[in-house]
């Protein structure tokens, strides 16, 4: 499954990640910039947080209420934010487009 980390600068990753990781593990697997991801993936740091692409909002869905709690404590948090380490890739997800914020603090 195709993943597009994006950089806020427009920097653009293309990684191809096994179903069943999580958007977060795939980052830190391919050393993407821009995902700190200190809690390692239990929904609670915040610093894995990505905006999904607008097109790609409907198929990702919305954060959970955990993660909607712990998005806010994260930088610039916008309509599109997720936590990417709750999002699981899937074939659903090819060709998915992520970017990663300015910074996580
Ligand atoms: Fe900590 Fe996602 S890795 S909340």
């Amino acid at each position: 499954t195709k993943i597009i980390f994006k950089e806020h600068d427009g920097k653009e990753h293309p990684v191809d990640v096994e179903n069943g990781m999580t958007v977060m593990e795939a980052a830190i697997k391919n050393m993407i910039p821009g995902i700190d991801a200190d809690c390692g993936g239990a929904c609670a740091c915040a610093t894995c947080h990505v905006y999904v692409d607008p097109a790609w909002v409907d198929k990702v869905g919305k954060p959970e209420s955990m993660e909607e709690d712990m998005l806010d404590f994260a930088f610039d948090v916008r309509e599109n934010s997720r936590l990417s380490c709750q999002i699981k890739v899937t074939d659903a997800l090819d060709g998915l487009i992520v970017t990663t914020p300015e910074k996580q603090f």
